[in-house]
């Protein structure tokens, strides 16, 4: 079954969307490296390949539905220049209920245009988001948590750089 115009329209947007967010994390690492905490700099590299691989899970799934890829321009992120670090996690936490609500227009379209396999498919990508939207709060909770405690700061950076 060939997608419709409409869902291939959506596939390509999140597709540009997981690139834009590879991009953006990049950039908070970028900002974790200019004020030192080379823990948070390094967790957001992961990240940032980890959103990589998802719009290659979709690049791959257009392309198994012989769907036309289009790759996107994407948008200058933020530097995060003036950030307070509980700015860019709320960020990041507020970023990652944005991709949510994405994909999950995708499913409306696939139930309408009796798309099975697109259904599943995002169905699959709403659960690994689960997942990111709890992962992003636990952390924006932690730097809630301790206020201006540059201490508990500190060790939170390297629970960061510890991790693989
Ligand atoms: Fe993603
Ligand atoms: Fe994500």
């Amino acid at each position: 079954m060939q997608l419709s115009a409409r869902m291939l329209e959506l596939l390509n947007t999140q597709l540009t969307n997981e690139l834009y967010s590879a991009h953006l994390y990049l950039s908070v690492a970028a900002y974790f490296e200019a004020v030192n905490l080379k823990g948070f700099a390094k967790y957001y590299q992961e990240k940032s390949r980890e959103e990589h691989k998802h719009a290659l899970l979709f690049f791959d799934y257009i392309a198994d539905r012989l769907g036309r890829i289009q790759i996107s321009t994407l948008t200058e992120p933020p530097t995060f220049q003036m950030y307070a670090v509980l700015d860019v996690v709320t960020m990041v936490y507020d970023h990652e209920q944005k991709i949510s609500a994405a994909i999950q227009e995708i499913i409306p379209v696939a139930i309408n245009t009796e798309d099975t396999a697109t259904r599943v498919f995002a169905e699959k990508m709403i659960m690994e988001q689960v997942e990111e939207e709890a992962t992003a709060n636990i952390l924006l909770e932690k730097i809630r948590f301790i206020g201006d405690d540059k201490g508990a700061l500190l060790d939170i950076d390297e629970d960061l750089a510890e991790k693989d």
